[in-house]
């Protein structure tokens, strides 16, 4: 469009231009037609310029700073004060193939606890977790009581909490050997501790008692196995049958 107004504004100036030179071509200053059409030419384009429609988009975002007034402090204050209220519950776990992580999320989700997963220091590999072969890692650990493997991450500071729960899967029907390196280094003085597992099948057993005996502290309720795809209102059941 501004293309179609420059082209028909220049032809203009043409057209002056040459009606002007053939009325007086010897002479260089500019008759007042030429001046005229020059004027002319440069408010047609100044007009052009003030009508092309500005960018969509830009339009868009200022709509959209119009539409969205700025917080107030106090709603920014509440959102920092709610981001800030610590939890007086955690949910610490360790998961090796992703089932107990994901019903340990479903309890930080119902309690609104925060939650930590222990890493150990060296990683199981599928062949360290395959319960058919005699020889492979977890088989040997779980063969010995006093073994004790490395936590990659504990830094964990249990001060600030009244409830932990403490999850693990169950293997050869006991609580993995790195939940004992866990609570042999923590103090659950004053703390109820709630410990659940998942598990092909198996029930708890006396693995949380294991623990509790290992911790030497802190109030530990008889837990529970999960089942795998637990939902949150059934976490939310078996949370309230504890009370
Ligand atoms: C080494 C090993 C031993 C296991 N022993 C048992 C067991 O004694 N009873 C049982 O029901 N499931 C057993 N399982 C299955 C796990 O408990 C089950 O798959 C669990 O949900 C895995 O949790 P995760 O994905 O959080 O690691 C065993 C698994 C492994 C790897």
């Amino acid at each position: 469009m501004k293309r179609i107004v420059l082209s028909m504004l220049a032809a203009v100036c043409m057209l002056a231009f040459t009606a002007c030179g053939s009325a007086d071509s010897s002479s260089s200053a500019p008759k007042e037609s030429q001046t005229e059409a020059v004027s002319q030419t440069e408010t047609a384009l100044q007009q052009s310029q003030a009508e092309q429609p500005s960018d969509p988009s830009e339009a868009e975002v200022s709509e959209d700073k119009q539409s969205a007034p700025d917080k107030t402090e106090e709603q920014s204050q509440a959102e920092a004060d709610s981001e800030s209220k610590a939890s007086d519950t955690i949910v610490i776990y360790f998961s090796a193939t992703g089932t107990t992580k994901g019903v340990a999320e479903r309890i930080a989700a119902v309690t609104g606890a925060d939650i930590f997963e222990l890493i150990p220091a060296e990683p199981y590999s599928d062949a360290d977790l395959d319960w058919h072969d005699d020889k492979s890692r977890t088989t040997i650990e779980m063969n010995d009581p006093a073994v004790r493997p490395a936590i990659a991450n504990d830094t964990v500071d249990l001060s600030g909490y009244t409830t932990v729960y403490i999850g693990y899967p169950i293997w050869w029907g006991d609580a993995p050997r790195i939940m004992s390196t866990f609570v042999e280094a923590h103090s659950f003085d004053g703390k109820t501790v709630i410990p659940f597992c998942t598990s092909g099948s198996s029930p708890i057993g006396r693995s949380g008692e294991n623990l509790a005996s290992q911790a030497g502290s802190g109030s530990w309720l008889a837990g529970g196995r999960l089942d795998a795809g637990i939902s949150e209102s059934d976490i939310q059941a078996w949370i309230n049958e504890m009370k």
